[in-house]
Formats: structure tokens, C-alpha cells, sequence
């Protein structure tokens, strides 16, 4: 059975010379893969004052990610990230990381995550009003959507506001002239070049980082002099994240959340929880605009399950088991956070090499995620690969069945003690999204529009991915 593989960036043949590799990665670093990137167990580059280091191998990957102390989040993450995110869970790293972490937790329990169902089911619904106004096989740019949607979630979510209000849409803006700036500020600092990050660049950043900080500070402060004034066992109004982030104590120290450090989780939580989100989504609606079938089943499945949220509640989640695997399978093609930045602690020996102490080494789950020694047929669409049996997939191919590489080489949400914390939060959400757009139309690719990868803050495509609507009979 032939299936859609999706187009990507064709690695070149041998590896390119290392000035060229930067001068493309400062486009998407996509650019920079070869075709061994996608064979190898493990690589090298060097340049002058850095030594970087790729890991494929499932075992040299739990070396690494198991072992946060041995291998913590590298220093240009937080240089990078700091103007915005300050001292954020995302970039920080030892106790400081661990207090967050330990203080954060209960707000992404799965029995907290189904909590938030209805306030994402809000900004689906405003979703599907949008869909639906487009006139039957009109052309809508889903990024944009799936950007819009995400965005509106995350601020429900967290802070009980929807994107429609003016605060948010100047959040939402300022975000957007960000993130278009920082992978420029970041790979530079990357490759030890900081001098070559154009001083208006920088400026420009830190003006945006600025405004979305005092914009989110005016809805925080309130509600945090209030909870102060009122102590931790005080019900907040709302019931949304900010409301348990401002209620958690430290067990040892009584302490919860600084302001400055509330503050710097918010808008962490903003950048990854809808970065992420929109740009897999966006994908998943590509992939499934190319898979007629998949879509179709999605349709029905959508009709049965969705009616069942009215009458069992969040639980019914646990039903859109398509969904799911679509969203599953768009996250081996297409991981948002296609590679993982860490520094060596110290000198340490891997394979046949010693990686130097502050050597650079990169994990990245779109190379494993599509390497051909990892996965059967690695370059297609298949969401039903992790409901196959493992013989059964193993045989077709001759080669690693899928769920045996589900364990070994699937980390797009990170791996050991750094996982990602809202994977809980996302996969609910997308399973949600997808259905209701299953539901409610159907998409369609456009002829000769072929959407780009690029790798800037996450995995997104250069010009949009723009498919055509078609509204359907909800069944
Ligand atoms: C499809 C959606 C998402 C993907 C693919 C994703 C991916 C990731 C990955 C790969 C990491 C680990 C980074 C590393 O090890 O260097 C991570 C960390 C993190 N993510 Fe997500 N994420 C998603 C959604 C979310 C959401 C919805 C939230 C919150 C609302 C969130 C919050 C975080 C936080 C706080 C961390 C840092 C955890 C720590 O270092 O302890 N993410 N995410």
C-alpha cells in the first residue's frame, strides 16, 4: 500500500563544508542535514571554540537526557531566551530547576489537565465558527488557524483570558516579533559567533520580550497581591493555571513563586505550550489533507466520540484513538522541537570519542524520528503503525517494528527528567482540535503548493501551509 510521504528539505549527499552548514543554518538548520545525519549513530563538528557533537543511538540518547547533571540545558538556550523568559523553568538548570519543577508538577496532573477540557473546547468551538465561515472550497491558511487556536488555549487556559480581548491580541503580536527574531539571535551564539548577531536584531528582541513582560505582568500582579494578601488555602476567582501556580508551596521552605519568577514561567508556558501546538497541528492538517482515507475515518470517528464529552465528561478523550495516532505519527515527522541542546558537564567518553567538558550536544528527535535503521519505512505517514502488532509490521518491512522504535527512538517531548511537562495538556488538546476540525470540514490539498520545513523556534513551514475547506454535515 503506497502512503503520503511528505516533502522535507533533500539532505545533501556528502557533508557540506562546514562555513556552509552555518550560512544554512541560520536559514533552518534543516539545510545543514546529509544523508548519513539520517544513518548515523553518532557525529561530529568542530569549529574554532566549539566541538559539537550529534547523538543518534537510542543508548547514547538515555545517556544523555537521563542524566540532566552530567548533561544540562546549554547556556545559549538561556541567552537567547532570557530578555523574555528570564529564569525560566525551560532554560534553568540544578536546584534552581528542580524547586520549579517540583512547584509546577501538580499544575500539569493528568487529573488537573482534564479540568481545563472545557476552556479548551471554548476556543474549539470559536475555531470551528471560523472554519465553517470559509466558503466551500475556499482557501484558508491553517498555520495561521492552528496558530490562532493554540494561542487562544493557552491564554484560557493559564489566565483566563480568550484571544478576542484587546491585552491578548497585543501579547499574541508581540510574541509573533519574537519568535521571528530569536532562532536568528540563537544560532550565532550556538557557533560561538555572537559578534555576528546584528546589534538592531538584539534590540528589537529585547523591545518585544519587554512588552509582553509588562503586559502579562498587569494581569499576574492583581491576582498576586491577592493571593498573598489572602494566603495559600484562599480559592482563587478563576480555576485556571495561574490560580494553582499561585496556590503551590515549597514543602520545606513554605515558599511559593516570586512575582519575577511567576512571571517568567508565564510567559514560558505561552511561548512552548502554543509554538508547539500550532506548528504540529498545522502539519497533522497537511499530512491528513494527503490522506483521504485517514481523514475520513477521523470524520466518523469524531462523530461518535465527540457527542459523548456532553454526557461522560473529559474522560471521552480517551476515545479519539485515531486522533491520537495522527497526532503521534505528525510528531515523529514533524517535531516541533526537532533537536535538543545540551553542554557537557564534564569531559566524558561516548563510542569511539571524548566529548570535551562545555562540549555541545545535540539530540535530535527529527533525525531519530526518521532514521533509517530505527524505523520501517521512516519517511511515511502511517498513523496506524503503533496499532499494528509488532510482527506484523516488523515483516512488512524487514525492519524495526514501530512499537519497538515507539520505545527506543520517539522523544518528541523530550526524554528522562526534562520532559516536556505539558505533554498531558497537548496531546489532550490535539486530539480535541483534530476531531473537531475532522468533524466539522474536510480538508483538501492545493495543487502545487507544497508546504517547506524550515527549523526556526520550532518546525514550521516557510510560507504557511494553506489548504482548501470544505464544510460537512456534523453527523
Ligand atoms: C505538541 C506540543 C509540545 C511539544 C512537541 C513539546 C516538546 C517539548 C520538548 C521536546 C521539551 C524538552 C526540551 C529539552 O529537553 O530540551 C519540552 C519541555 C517543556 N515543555 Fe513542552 N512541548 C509541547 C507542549 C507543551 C505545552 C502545551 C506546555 C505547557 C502548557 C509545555 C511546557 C513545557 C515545559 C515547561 C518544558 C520544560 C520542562 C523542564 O525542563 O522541566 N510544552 N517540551
Amino acid at each position: 500500500m503506497s502512503r503520503f510521504c511528505p516533502h522535507y528539505p533533500r539532505p545533501a549527499p556528502r557533508r557540506p563544508a562546514v562555513w556552509r552548514m552555518f550560512f544554512s543554518k541560520r536559514r533552518s538548520w534543516l539545510d545543514g542535514l546529509y544523508e548519513r545525519s539520517y544513518r548515523m549513530k553518532m557525529g561530529e563538528v568542530h569549529l574554532p571554540g566549539v566541538d559539537l557533537y550529534m547523538v543518534n543511538e537510542p543508548a547514547l540518547v538515555h545517556q544523555v537526557m537521563d542524566h540532566a547533571e552530567a548533561f544540562p540545558k546549554h547556556e545559549m538556550l538561556g541567552e537567547a531566551l532570557r530578555p523574555l523568559l528570564g529564569d525560566s523553568i525551560f532554560t534553568t538548570n540544578g536546584a534552581v530547576w528542580q524547586r520549579q519543577r517540583t512547584l509546577m508538577n501538580p499544575s500539569f496532573e493528568g487529573a488537573r489537565v482534564r479540568k481545563v477540557l472545557g476552556r479548551m473546547r471554548a476556543a474549539g468551538e470559536a475555531m470551528v465558527q471560523r472554519l465553517r465561515a470559509v466558503p466551500a472550497g475556499g482557501v484558508h491558511d491553517v498555520e495561521m488557524e492552528m496558530t490562532h487556536v493554540a494561542a487562544d488555549i493557552i491564554l484560557r487556559t493559564i489566565l483566563s483570558q480568550s484571544l478576542d480581548s484587546e491585552g491578548a491580541q497585543r501579547i499574541f503580536a508581540a510574541f509573533a516579533r519574537y519568535q521571528a527574531l530569536a532562532p536568528r539571535l540563537m544560532m550565532p551564539a550556538f557557533f560561538g559567533l555572537r559578534w555576528l548577531r546584528p546589534w538592531w536584531q538584539i534590540r528589537r528582541s529585547r523591545r518585544a520580550a519587554a512588552e509582553i513582560r509588562a503586559l502579562l505582568e498587569t494581569y499576574i500582579r492583581p491576582r498576586f497581591e491577592a493571593a498573598r494578601a489572602a494566603g495559600p488555602q484562599a480559592p482563587d476567582a478563576e480555576d485556571d493555571i495561574l490560580a494553582s501556580l499561585l496556590r503551590v508551596r515549597d514543602e520545606q521552605t513554605g515558599e511559593g513563586f516570586g512575582f519575577d519568577e511567576l512571571v517568567d514561567q508565564v510567559a514560558m508556558l505561552f511561548l512552548a505550550g502554543h509554538e508547539t501546538s500550532a506548528s504540529a497541528l498545522s502539519w497533522a492538517l497537511h499530512l491528513l489533507a494527503h490522506a483521504p482515507d485517514v481523514q475520513e475515518r477521523l470524520h466518523e470517528e469524531a462523530c461518535r466520540v465527540l457527542p459523548a464529552l456532553d454526557t461522560e465528561g473529559a474522560n471521552a478523550i480517551k476515545d479519539l484513538t485515531l486522533a491520537r495516532d495522527v497526532f503521534r505519527e505528525t510528531l515523529r515527522l514533524f517535531p516541533p522541537v526537532g533537536f535538543l541542546a545540551r553542554q557537557s558537564a564534564q569531559a566524558c567518553p561516548m563510542r569511539d570519542k571524548t566529548i570535551p567538558a562545555g562540549g555541545s550536544v545535540v539530540v535530535s528527535p527529527w533525525l531519530i524520528q526518521r532514521h533509517r535503521e530505527l524505523w520501517a519505512r521512516p519517511d511515511e505517514f502511517d498513523p496506524d503503525r503503533y496499532s499494528r502488532e509488532p510482527a506484523e509490521a516488523g515483516a512488512e518491512a524487514d525492519q524495526p517494528p514501530a512499537r519497538e522504535s515507539l520505545r527506543q527512538a520517539y522523544l518528541p517531548f523530550g526524554m528522562g527528567p526534562r520532559i516536556c511537562i505539558g505533554a498531558a495538556f497537548a496531546l489532550q488538546e490535539a486530539a480535541l482540535i483534530l476531531a473537531l476540525v475532522a468533524r466539522h470540514v474536510r480538508v483538501a490539498p492545493l495543487p502545487g503548493e507544497v508546504p517547506e520545513p524550515v527549523g526556526r523556534l520550532t518546525i514550521r513551514a516557510e510560507n504557511g501551509i494553506r489548504l482548501k475547506i470544505f464544510p460537512r454535515e456534523a453527523g
